[in-house]
């Protein structure tokens, strides 16, 4: 688990900045994230888009011209951090009136012109497919119109777009490979905010990887809603209107993962998100046999019950999830295994919550993304179903959730104990500067003595002792 389990929500980007302005314009963008890793890769997207109008960045929001804010509306309280900020970031008009404020991302296309007509807190709404527009809706709002463009498209992947590279350490990229989802799963606001599933060219996926290992990048991780089901049959053809042959022609997970693996073996390659329903042998297969493809799998169960899992459409039972675990740990015994529960779903009686508990202890995850059930406006549950679950029942559950993945994840940490571990340098570690971190291919944190060693470098830790989630040790020859 990590320390946070509502990471998802919380995270705000720090930035680094790879590539100056190509003709600057003097202008300050301040650009800030929440929400999955796949708004942190779109961000890199916009930061790209406009640094190629002159934008420099500003990682102070009182000294910007422009400060763009990329949403997630997966929660509501995810939602209602963002109107906070917000709200915060208009008070700036007061002193700067020409500054311009947007909001991005799912929430821009969830709520859509309700952010410039009802709510009054900004001057431009951009959908996630409508990026490459944003120059012109900022020209437009710097005339004083309010600017919006939500439309949704069926094919933009914005490949041949090099992303600014906005994390902090240098040394682990995220490279989007797919963008929106079609699963429909009755509780998920994502098919409306992120639109159909569309696969990217594998050879624009290649080359950016292969950029980011020569600009000293060490670890790439492949990023789609449900990787399992990336699949490109040359000019994007839509999968369901494919041939058999030309399935058997177009490029799957498993062979796009090895082509990324190829590129060079100093590469670690990781991805997310696994679903269940799509999640094949070959995948495990391809990762078995390379090294340097991590061994950890991110995949989401959201409930121990077949009838609660049946209600939220995943598309598998509770025995089919467990064939799935088996079949990772047959194939990949030493795989981190993580995933995401959402507790107190319409209807959810306790049996069915003992049920999600019964079904973590089976499995022994590594760590999990926990939250409890908040209901979406225009999902297939909001639409369908009773959000039953009284608020205090939801939490008592997740709170059940939490404490036993916390138990979870510490047998699982104190297992890695007399292992010698090779490990990614990332940074310093976060309580001393004598001290650097780094994860293991299972993508837990170790700990040890900076010596020599610096970021970007591999090394072999021999784990000495270890608190609830980090392993702590020394370098081995
Ligand atoms: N309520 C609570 N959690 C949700 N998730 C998605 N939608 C909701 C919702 N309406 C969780 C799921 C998903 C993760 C990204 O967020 O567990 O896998
Ligand atoms: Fe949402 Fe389900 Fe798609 Fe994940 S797979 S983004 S939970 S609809």
């Amino acid at each position: 688990m990590r320390t946070d389990e509502k990471i998802i929500d919380e995270t705000v980007q720090g930035e680094v900045l790879m590539r100056p302005p190509k003709l600057a314009n003097g202008k300050k963008l301040f650009l800030e994230s929440y929400g999955c890793q796949m708004n942190f890769s779109d961000s890199e997207i916009v930061a790209s888009i406009l640094i190629d109008k002159g934008y420099s960045t500003t990682q102070n929001y009182k000294e910007a011209d422009l400060i763009l804010v990329n949403t997630c509306a997966i929660r509501d309280n995810a939602e209602n951090r963002v109107r906070q900020r917000l709200q915060d970031y208009k008070k700036i008009k007061k002193s700067n009136p020409d500054a311009l404020i947007g909001v991005l991302g799912c929430m821009a296309e969830r709520l859509k012109s309700q952010f410039l007509e009802q709510e009054k807190l900004v001057d431009m709404v951009v959908g996630p497919d409508a990026y490459r527009d944003l120059p012109n809706l900022i020209e437009q709002a710097e005339t004083g119109q309010k600017a919006i463009n939500v439309i949704l498209s069926k094919e933009e992947t914005y490949a041949d777009i090099a992303p600014v590279r906005l994390d902090k350490n240098g040394v682990s990229a995220f490279v989007s490979i797919m963008r929106g989802c079609d699963n429909m799963c009755s509780f998920c606001v994502v098919p409306f905010t992120r639109g159909r599933e569309r696969s990217r060219d594998p050879q624009s996926i290649v080359k950016e990887c292969k950029e980011a290992f020569d600009a000293g990048y060490r670890e790439v991780t492949l990023l789609g809603q449900n990787v399992d089901s990336y699949l490109w049959s040359g000019g994007g053809l839509k999968k369901e209107i494919l041939t058999e042959e030309q399935k058997a022609a177009s490029t799957n997970f498993a062979q796009l993962m090895e082509m990324v693996a190829l590129i060079n073996p100093d590469l670690r390659v990781r991805f997310s998100t696994s679903h269940p329903k799509d999640m094949t042998d070959d995948v495990l297969q391809i990762m078995a046999k390379y090294e340097n493809i991590c061994n950890n799998i991110h995949l989401p169960v959201q409930s121990g019950s077949s009838r609660v899992l049946d209600m939220m459409n995943r598309g598998y039972s509770r025995e089919w999830y467990l064939e799935r675990i088996a079949a990772i740990k047959k194939i990949l015994p030493d795989c981190g295994i993580s995933t995401d529960i959402i507790t107190g779903f319409c209807s959810e009686t306790e049996d069915e919550h003992q049920e999600t508990l019964s079904l973590m202890r089976e499995v022994g995850y590594d760590y999990a993304y926990m939250f409890s059930y908040s209901e979406r406006p225009k999902t297939l549950a909001e639409r369908k179903y009773k959000d039953d679950v009284p608020e205090n029942v939801k939490n008592r559950r997740l709170s059940e959730v939490v404490n036993l993945q916390r138990e979870n994840s510490s047998i699982k940490t104190a297992q890695g104990v007399g292992k010698v571990h090779r490990v990614l340098i990332e940074g310093f570690s976060k309580k001393s500067e004598e001290m650097l971190m780094g994860r293991n291919s299972q993508n837990m944190v170790v700990v040890f003595p900076k010596d020599n060693h610096k970021k970007g470098d591999y090394v072999n830790v021999l784990a000495e002792r270890c608190t609830t989630s980090t392993l702590i040790g020394n370098v081995v020859g």
